[in-house]
């Protein structure tokens, strides 16, 4: 998704914009460009696909004095991926880079052109900067202009705009899509839509909320809040540590992910875990007074850990649990009564989607909880409560230890609401709490699995279709399979409830047709084995993967004898994102920046 830096100061203003939008290339995108304003004078650079080609267009240009820069990595939503889509866009003689979406920017755009203006870009972002142009010739400041000019836009924004007419100064909104500053003890400013690029330039850093804009200079920060009152900028300390991940020798970021879930389950368990009590400080027990019904809501990767939270839920903690996908529920009219506490899930905490739903719970009065991986995100300022999922950093597009932390959560907070309902004993809770324990030393990778799934992973690179089959939670975990599958290796795949098969999808069984079993020893083993032998007979090629041998499969994945269902699917999980990442990397694709792609999807 779309990523936005910028820079007041007089290093080399380029190579600390590209550094930036480096940092931010993990979160996918397919051109970037930067605006640099130096001595009056802008120069300005753009390409399409991956930020090298970026490099090597400004490679004989250096910034060694003072200079106002912005940056943006652009995922394409209105018009193609191409240079002149890039962002920052031009106007006369100012820029705009621009993350979410200008809804009324057809009848801007209509109202310009019939002024005179030419537009260069089909992009929505355009409008901005020709809007305040237009302003800016009938008012008294580039602020008042830029001021006049938010108004005049709908929808969802993080802007930041650099004009000649105020050379020393940078421009900014921010309404829906995430925008940070951060400052120095060099009289530095920089500005990004996550901490990542932040990360060793600033030492404190201010999270702007909805509604913020003003303008920052090299001696001034000037803030209104979204009612036009002037606010006090809140500066918080930014970590030191320089959290971009590295491959560390492994091929792909999403390979070293998958090997770090022993590590960063470990660290999602860490003092949570009491002997016959889980420890959730973060949360008042008070959040579920009243409570009697949960509902989930999610996009994609983290939909299917709320789906498996609802087999936790329903069975240890005995509360009604229902899921819902955050852009169907929407725009659907849901009916949101005050019993239901309203839990969302998000790795990035900026989804737009998920982040909308949250908002309207908190208008509808519900009490809201979100499950997410980056403190500070929209998501986590917003909600009544959060639980950190303490994943750290995920790089690869396609999410490995978020999901497993995410389930670690919702198995933790199953057992949490558990104990405040009453609905299972100490010693109950004291024995999936030791389940729970186990969980790190499950998703361990050994050498012996990542070798057979390597091996095997060549069998599948063809084929009509892959179907990923299981029952109860491992349904929600053959979705997951199915998901990391298509968006890696660009092969069709479904996740299916075993037992749904025979009624429709069961006509595709051919020996084109991959099935990929799930079958846990400790859940519903024979009727789960019974639904692959209705495939086997019908001669679809079977990837069993169980403890048990199974004799009627094509290929057999062993996951190691455990003691309980849950272990089962920790060590599952691993064997579908590993066969996942095998066949994409067989295909030649680029594993961790797989085609039309985002990492965080923050506009709808
Ligand atoms: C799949 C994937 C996406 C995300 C989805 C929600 O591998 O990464 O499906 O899970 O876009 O993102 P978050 O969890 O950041 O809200």
């Amino acid at each position: 998704m779309c990523g936005i830096v910028g820079y007041i100061g007089k290093k080399n203003t380029k190579e600390i914009l590209l550094d930036g939008l480096k940092e931010l290339e993990y979160r996918g995108y397919d051109s970037a460009g930067i605006a640099i304003l130096e001595d009056g004078n802008f120069h300005n650079f753009k390409a399409v696909g991956k930020l090298v080609n970026l490099e090597e267009k400004t490679k004989d240009f250096t910034t060694d004095k003072f200079a106002v820069g912005i940056g943006h990595t652009r995922w394409a939503t209105h018009g193609k991926p191409t240079e002149l889509n890039a962002h920052p866009h031009l106007g006369e003689s100012s820029y705009v880079v621009h993350n979410g979406i200008i809804e009324n920017y057809v009848s801007l755009k209509k109202a310009l052109i019939e002024d005179g203006v030419r537009f260069l870009s089909q992009t929505d972002t355009e409008v901005i900067v020709h809007q305040f142009e237009k302003n800016l010739k009938t008012m008294q400041s580039a602020f008042e202009a830029f001021f006049q000019t938010i108004k005049e836009l709908q929808g969802a924004y993080a802007i930041l705009l650099v004009t000649k007419s105020e050379p020393d100064t940078i421009f900014f909104a921010k309404h829906g899509s995430p925008m940070i500053l951060g400052i120095n003890s060099e009289e530095e400013k920089y500005f990004a839509s996550s901490d990542t690029p932040l990360i060793g330039h600033c030492s404190d850093v201010n999270y702007f909320e909805d509604g913020d804009y003003g303008y920052v200079s090299p001696n001034e920060i000037v803030l209104f809040d979204k009612n036009n009152n002037t606010k006090g900028v809140q500066f918080s300390k930014l970590s030191t540590n320089r959290l971009s991940a590295q491959k560390d020798g492994f091929r792909f970021f999403m390979e070293k992910e998958i090997y770090e879930q022993s590590d960063v389950i470990a660290d999602t368990l860490m003092g949570r875990l009491g002997i016959q009590n889980i420890l959730f400080e973060e949360l008042d027990k008070a959040l579920f007074e009243g409570i009697d019904e949960i509902k989930l809501c999610a996009c994609g990767t983290s939909y299917h850990s709320a789906l498996s939270a609802s087999y936790l839920f329903e069975r240890y903690a005995k509360i009604k649990t229902t899921v819902e996908i955050a852009s169907e529920f929407r725009y659907r009219s849901p009916i949101m009564t005050k019993d239901t506490l309203f839990i969302v899930i998000s790795q990035s905490g900026e989804t737009a989607d998920t982040l909308e739903t949250l908002k309207m719970a908190k208008e509808a009065g519900l009490k809201t909880l979100v499950i997410c991986n980056v403190d500070n995100s929209s998501m986590v300022r917003l909600a009544d409560a959060s639980i950190l999922t303490r994943a750290g950093i995920e790089k690869g597009v396609a999410s490995t230890k978020a999901f497993a932390t995410q389930v670690c959560v919702f198995w933790m907070l199953s057992l949490y609401i558990a104990e405040i309902k009453n609905s299972l004993s100490s010693e109950e809770i004291a024995a999936q709490i030791t389940l729970l324990r186990e969980v790190p030393g499950h998703v361990k990778v050994s050498d012996a699995m990542h070798e057979r799934i390597k091996r095997l992973s060549k069998r599948y690179l063809h084929g009509h279709g892959f179907f990923f089959i299981g029952r109860d939670i491992f349904y929600p975990l053959a979705l997951e399979g199915a998901l990391k599958l298509k968006e890696i290796s660009y092969l069709h795949a479904e996740g299916y409830p075993s037992g749904e098969m025979k009624h429709g999808p069961i006509a595709l069984a051919d020996p084109e047709l991959f099935t990929i079993a799930l079958l846990p020893q400790h859940l519903l083993y024979e009727k789960s084995k019974s639904n692959v032998e209705e495939l086997s007979a019908r001669d679809s090629t079977i990837c069993a993967i169980s403890a048990l041998e199974f004799d009627k499969a094509d290929d057999y994945i062993p996951i190691s004898a455990c003691r309980d269902y849950m272990l089962e699917f920790f060590e599952m999980m691993v064997v579908v994102q590993l066969l996942s990442l095998e066949i994409s990397i067989r295909l030649g694709n680029d594993v961790d920046m797989p085609r039309n792609l985002a990492k965080s999807v923050t506009v709808e």
